[in-house]
């Protein structure tokens, strides 16, 4: 980085079917809780950046950065950006480059989504514009389906057993358990997981993050210190649709993400405590863990079968609970991983990593499409 890019702190809204809150009331509250947690005034904010996928199709609400804006009494300049599922990663990327550009000194960063009060089919099918739509669409696939391909060839291609994929759900199950403001907070034994009903061939309802409402908002600043900064932040893409792809297995943009990030933080991956990671389907899981180095292909499930992804293990994955438990708001995913990171690093999470100093928030859009990195540490 640049600058030093320091996190304030923030505030989220739980996760769920939230019907009795519109998208309004879901970004209202997370920006009073972000701005009452870290003790800023309003006008401290110099600008703001909302994350966000489908808030004009799902809650007909779309131009969100002035809405945004609105809920602050001096109106600072404002933008929505959007990138499917990273979209909160995204305006965590965005923001960090408006601070070290020196165009602003004070952002408030939002995610949001309003998923639950439409049917599953039409957000199934509002999500799936994140695909291709000359190619994908056409097909009749659907994320779930798409992420379906990718276990079904992962599975063809290293041997992996159904009941094993069951471990990675179970993971995030049992750590959600403590998380207030996780949408499923209860133990899910791996053997349930493989008896759900099935939703596309491998993938079973328990492989699936669920369809979920809510908001998170955290504040980075350049001006004001804190005992976290963020070390590196990176953004990667690669083609929209699967049928582009070399590999079914593994996804270009996580790689270059990662990469990038280290090199930008000088770090190696043996430093990283714990990892906020994009678990929308148990395989993605995964996926990104080979993509990242921490084990060989085929091989991430074995750190699954050793417990060394529980927060007490030797390395730390969703200790939040992850989007399978903690639900996945598209838009708020990402920032709500940030979140997570600056309360370990503060130790206010509720499942804290013992004396973790440095930690990742690994977002995806689309099927490996767009992947930010982020990566923060205490000083
Ligand atoms: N994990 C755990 N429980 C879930 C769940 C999930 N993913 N999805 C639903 N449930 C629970 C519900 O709470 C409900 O429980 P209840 O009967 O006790 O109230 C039950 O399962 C049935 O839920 P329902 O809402 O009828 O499920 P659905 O069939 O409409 O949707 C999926 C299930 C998997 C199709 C949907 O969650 C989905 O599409 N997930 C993926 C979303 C997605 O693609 N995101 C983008 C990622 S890239």
């Amino acid at each position: 980085m640049r600058e030093t890019v320091y996190v304030l702190g923030g505030g989220q809204t739980r996760f769920g079917e939230l019907w009795g809150k519109s998208l309004a009331d879901l970004i209202r509250e997370a920006v009073d809780a972000a701005i009452a947690n870290t003790g800023i005034l309003p006008t401290d904010i110099d600008m703001v950046v909302i994350g966000n996928m489908v808030g004009g199709e799902t809650a007909e609400q779309a131009h969100l950065g002035t809405f945004a804006s609105s809920l602050l009494p001096h109106h600072p300049p404002a933008l929505r950006v959007e990138a499917a599922c990273a979209s909160g990663g995204l305006a965590i990327h965005t923001a960090c480059a408006f601070l070290e550009s020196d165009k602003a000194e004070t952002i408030l960063v939002i995610g949001a989504e309003k998923l639950t009060d439409v049917a599953t089919d039409i957000v199934t099918s509002a999500l799936m514009h994140a695909g291709d739509a000359e190619k994908d669409g056409p097909a009749g696939l659907t994320f779930p389906s798409i992420f379906a391909l990718t276990a079904a060839a992962y599975m063809h291609e290293y041997g992996l057993k159904r009941e094993d994929l069951s471990l990675v759900s179970a993971c995030s199950h049992m750590a959600a358990v403590r998380n207030p403001y996780a949408q499923f907070r209860k133990e899910i034994p791996a053997a349930t997981i493989s008896r759900s009903p099935l939703v596309a061939d491998p993938l079973r309802l328990l492989d699936c993050s669920p369809v979920s409402d809510g908001a998170a908002a955290v504040i980075l600043s350049t001006k004001r210190e804190s005992s976290v900064r963020i070390a590196a932040s990176q953004l990667a893409n690669e083609s929209l649709s699967l049928a582009d792809r070399e590999s079914l297995t593994s996804f270009v943009s996580t790689r270059t993400a990662f990469t990038s990030a280290m090199k930008e933080a000088n770090w190696n991956k043996n430093d990283i405590d714990c990892i906020e990671l994009h678990d929308c389907f148990s395989i993605a899981s995964l996926i990104h863990l080979e993509d990242c180095g921490f084990a060989d292909e085929g091989r991430a499930i074995e750190l699954f079968r050793r417990n060394d992804t529980d927060a007490n293990g030797s390395l730390p994955v969703n200790p939040s609970g992850g989007l399978k438990a903690c639900g996945h708001p598209i838009g708020a995913t990402g920032v709500k991983q940030v979140l997570d990171c600056f309360k370990q690093l503060t130790a206010q999470a509720p499942n804290q990593v013992q004396n973790a100093t440095r930690v990742m928030a690994h977002n995806l859009g689309g099927v490996g499409a767009t992947c930010t990195v982020h990566l923060l540490e205490s000083i």
